[in-house]
């Protein structure tokens, strides 16, 4: 789990609150109810010592202090009940008490004798075992007669089972609910960042290829709908930028083709003029070798451009891969035999495909020239075309030179060479990887290269198979 995540941090911190405020209020339930509860017993108490004095000490002149005790056993029943009563002189001596009740859960004797309050109190006596008693006391002077101390007692055990209880209860129910509710907003957390998910998904599709897309906008009137329309925004500003220099290079390798085979023409002219002098036309026709050299370039800065305007898609048509590999391994085998290079192509049965056979033509012409370019001595080049899981693959592997593992990563970028004092004739520009990467991506391929330095290098492309028809 990811602890830095918004999600993780929003519903620990929704977490965390909850159950403090829970534990909060639980606590102020817990001990105000049990405040309530031990007021109200020991209210009950002093209530009964109020009825005894009212009803039966009241009168204790003309009844006589015996007939108040079992008057006062008979009533209250203080064994069967689990009561304390206990009524004394006012001199000390004891007119009544009660006696251990049936479930002998306490003894009446360990009650210790309690000063007489000035008229009523309560309290709380813990007897031997633990238990607690409250007793209600009433200090009550009948007329004629000399004051009696009364006491009324309680075990306070049922409130505190009662309290016990509800403490258990709470002490499940809180965790249980706290968790409950947690993950309930997880959920919800997870719900409110599905817009974001669905906006970065879209986005993590759009390239360079496809900036006229636009991310999903949610009509909600909040941030996220905000964040897609700067996205887009953002997105058509790329788009612009991507667009202008695409038809600067278009623009600037179609006018540049003109004066270049001018120029190529007039060079071509000097060169074969047996009329002039013969170390003008030496130079003139080394420069007529760079102006093809700047011509390839700027050729090649011309297909790009019309690459990434989309143009690969025009010639659409189905055809053999296989065949087309084998026609451009024999054709180039000449220039690879000049450098003593053989080429083995292994392309048996036919593989359809769907694409522009030109622009796929092209794929393997240059695969193949960097094969033989970058290939020293006696060297083989294998191509290889079949079908392989709905997909015909193409390789071309040679046991060149290789590429160092620091630039294996660059090769399909526009420009780049490993190190251009690796060519005898330094013609290349760096561009003809990246051409290849250009058609393929057009063609929904992928391309791949391996290479180990000194031993060789493989180029891998993958595409999909044509549909039956
Ligand atoms: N088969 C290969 N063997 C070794 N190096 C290669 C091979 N193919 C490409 N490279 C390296 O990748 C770089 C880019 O290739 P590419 O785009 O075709 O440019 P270049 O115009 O230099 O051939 C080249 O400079 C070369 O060093
Ligand atoms: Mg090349």
């Amino acid at each position: 789990m990811n602890t830095r995540s918004i999600s993780f941090r929003l519903v620990a911190w929704y977490g965390g609150l909850l159950a403090g405020i829970f534990l909060l209020l639980c606590a102020l339930l817990y001990l105000d109810l049990r405040r309530f509860l031990e007021d109200d017993l020991s209210r009950a108490q002093s209530r009964r010592a109020r009825q005894i004095a009212a009803t039966l000490l009241v009168h204790v002149k003309q009844t006589g202090e015996t007939y108040v005790a079992s008057q006062t056993k008979d009533w209250y029943e203080p064994e069967i009940n689990d009561r304390f009563i206990r009524i004394t002189r006012a001199d000390g001596t004891l007119l009544y008490t009660s006696g251990i009740p049936n479930d002998g859960s306490f003894n009446p004797t360990d009650v210790p004798a309690f000063p007489p309050p000035q008229t009523e109190s309560s309290r709380k006596v813990t007897l031997p075992g633990g238990k607690t008693l409250v007793v209600g006391s009433l200090n009550y002077q009948p007329p004629g007669s000399p004051a009696y101390l009364i006491e009324f007692g309680e075990l306070l055990d049922p409130v505190e089972t009662m309290l016990e209880h509800l403490f258990l209860q709470l002490a499940l129910g809180l965790p249980l609910a706290v968790i409950i509710i947690t993950f309930g907003g997880y959920l919800l957390v997870r719900r409110a960042l599905t817009p974001v998910e669905q906006i970065t998904r879209a986005a993590e599709r759009i390239t360079q290829h496809n900036l006229s897309e636009r991310l999903p906008v949610t009509q909600t009137g909040d941030q996220l709908e905000q964040l897609s329309i700067s996205l887009n925004r953002m997105i058509a500003r790329l788009d612009d930028a991507f667009q202008n220099s695409r038809r600067f290079v278009a623009d600037a390798s179609h006018e540049l083709r003109t004066p270049l085979t001018i120029l190529r023409g007039e060079l071509e002219n000097i060169a074969e003029d047996t009329r002039l002098d013969r170390e003008l036309r030496d130079r003139a026709a080394s420069l007529l070798e760079e102006t093809e050299h700047l011509g390839k370039i700027v050729n090649q800065l011309f297909t790009l451009s019309r690459l990434d305007a989309g143009e690969a898609q025009r010639e659409w048509a189905r055809f053999d891969l296989s065949e087309l590999a084998k026609t451009t391994a024999d054709q180039m085998s000449l220039l690879a035999e000049d450098k003593g290079i053989s080429i083995d192509c292994e392309a048996g049965a036919p593989v359809w495909v769907e694409g522009d056979r030109v622009r796929l033509k092209q794929v393997v012409v240059n695969l193949l020239d960097n094969a033989i370019k970058y290939t020293r001595g006696k060297g083989a080049i294998q191509l290889r075309v079949r079908g392989v899981n709905g997909d015909a693959v193409l390789e071309v592997a040679d046991n060149g030179i290789g590429i160092p593992p620091e630039s294996l990563p660059h090769i399909f970028e526009r420009f780049y060479r490993v190190d251009p004092s690796r060519v005898e004739n330094s013609e290349s520009a760096g561009l003809g990887l990246s051409i290849v990467k250009s058609i393929c991506t057009a063609h929904g391929a992928e391309i791949e290269a391996q290479s180990t330095p000194g031993s060789g290098s493989s180029f891998r492309v993958k595409l999909p198979l044509a549909k039956h028809s």
